[in-house]
């Protein structure tokens, strides 16, 4: 008798093997618009509005490690400049806060702490977690993860990643701007903090040997920054945060997984960017990537255009397409994830969760119901032979 996740895969392989997943031309449409990501409407431990510029991330009270030597609360800033001309732009985080809260409610029932792609070499019949391990270790060699060296994990998510490199006999650190996350990483005896990177002040330099972001800077850049022509000096500040923080004199390696648009994907009009998804036709190009900005929080970047950024701090010495490992991952997390809640057994104990949260957070929550489970909206990103957008993994090496 198969596992509920064995059943899952094995009816993802049949459909795979069938050719029933949705066909290249169903999704033309969609391929015409990918760029955005609006805005939310929930207060957070890290809120624009309690915040001076430059000024570090409050902290909620009860995720404060007493145990722990606190990075110190009036840390500079990094040296990155453009600060001021990012600043705008922190507001939208909160719909990335509480995209993680929703996902808190869901996936960790479904048995996923995972928050991003595996690696399955083109066989979709690879076990889940064994898919997610190959990620893992893939990162951890990338950044030459070994006994004794420093690691930082840029969004943590669930600390998976800091736990394998903690097994490895480094020491690793995880930042993320959810408390939900904090708390479920430190259950775990991981060290993990609420600290947006942006603020990772002068106590941070030099500190590490290797850096990891692992589907976090699709966050960074919001649509009001591409409005305003400086998504190039968010990612120019990324790296230079990045560098900051590796080791002086080294050549220390950073590995990134991120979301990229297509070449060849025209761009939504700039006056739509900041659009409604219910402003658009159920089912337009439009409707689908308004869906996830206002799910998700963020801005996916140009093929080419991280490198661009990156130039003064790091060289690019690798890029690997991952596109299929995510279109695997994702329909099985969205499969899964639609079975558990349709179950007599796990539906009562997620429902609840949810709606908790439907009750605090009702126009996001059918924001997110909508776009994972209705309208397959994360899920298209992903399908067909020619995906409309592109994963893409990296690995850059520190200009000394
Ligand atoms: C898609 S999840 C990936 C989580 C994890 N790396 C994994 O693979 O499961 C994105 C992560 O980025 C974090 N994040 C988003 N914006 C951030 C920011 N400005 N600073 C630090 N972390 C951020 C989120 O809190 C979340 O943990």
């Amino acid at each position: 008798m198969p596992t509920a996740r064995e059943g899952v895969h094995e009816r993802l392989h049949h459909r795979y093997s069938a050719g029933t997943l949705p066909s290249p031309a169903s999704l033309r449409g969609f391929q015409t618009a990918m760029s955005t990501l609006p805005e939310p409407k929930v207060a957070v431990a890290t809120t624009p509005a309690n915040r001076s510029p430059g000024s570090p991330p409050t902290i909620a009270p009860d995720i404060v490690a007493r145990d722990r030597p606190a990075v110190p609360a009036d840390a500079p800033t990094s040296p990155a400049a453009d600060d001021d001309a990012l600043q705008p732009a922190r507001r939208p985080i909160k719909t990335t806060v509480n995209c993680y809260e929703f996902f808190e409610r869901v996936f960790p029932q479904c048995g996923f702490l995972d928050l991003t792609e595996g690696i399955y070499r083109g066989d979709p019949t690879v076990p889940y977690a064994q898919a997610q391990q190959n990620q893992i270790n893939w990162l951890l060699d990338q950044v030459g993860c070994g006994p004794g060296s420093r690691i930082l994990d840029i969004g943590c998510g669930n600390g998976t990643l800091v736990e394998a490199a903690v097994r490895r006999g480094a020491t690793a650190i995880g930042i993320t701007i959810s408390p939900a996350q904090v708390r479920r990483c430190r259950q775990r005896g991981l060290d993990v903090r609420l600290i947006d990177y942006r603020d990772l002040g002068d106590v941070w330099r030099g500190r590490f040997d290797g850096v990891i972001a692992n589907g976090s800077i699709e966050h960074f850049v919001q649509p009001e920054d591409v409005l305003a022509g400086r998504d190039d000096a968010v990612y120019r500040q990324l790296f230079a945060i990045c560098r900051h923080v590796l080791k002086p004199g080294t050549q220390g390696r950073m590995a990134t997984t991120v979301i990229h648009r297509h070449e060849g994907t025209p761009r939504i009009r700039n006056e739509d960017l900041l659009k409604s998804p219910w402003r658009f036709r159920w089912g337009s190009p439009e409707f689908h990537y308004a869906l996830l900005q206002r799910g998700f929080g963020g801005f996916y970047p140009e093929p080419g255009q991280l490198a661009r950024c990156a130039g003064p701090y790091f060289d690019l010495v690798l890029e690997v397409d991952g596109t299929q490992d995510y279109h695997f991952t994702s329909e099985q997390w969205m499969t899964e994830a639609l079975d558990k809640l349709l179950s007599w057994k796990s539906g009562t104990r997620i429902l609840p969760r949810l709606l908790a949260y439907a009750l605090r957070h009702p126009r996001h929550a059918a924001t997110m119901l909508t776009c994972l489970f209705v309208a397959e909206s994360w899920q298209r990103q992903f399908r067909g032979e020619n995906p409309p957008t592109r994963l893409l993994r990296h690995v850059w090496q520190a200009k000394p």
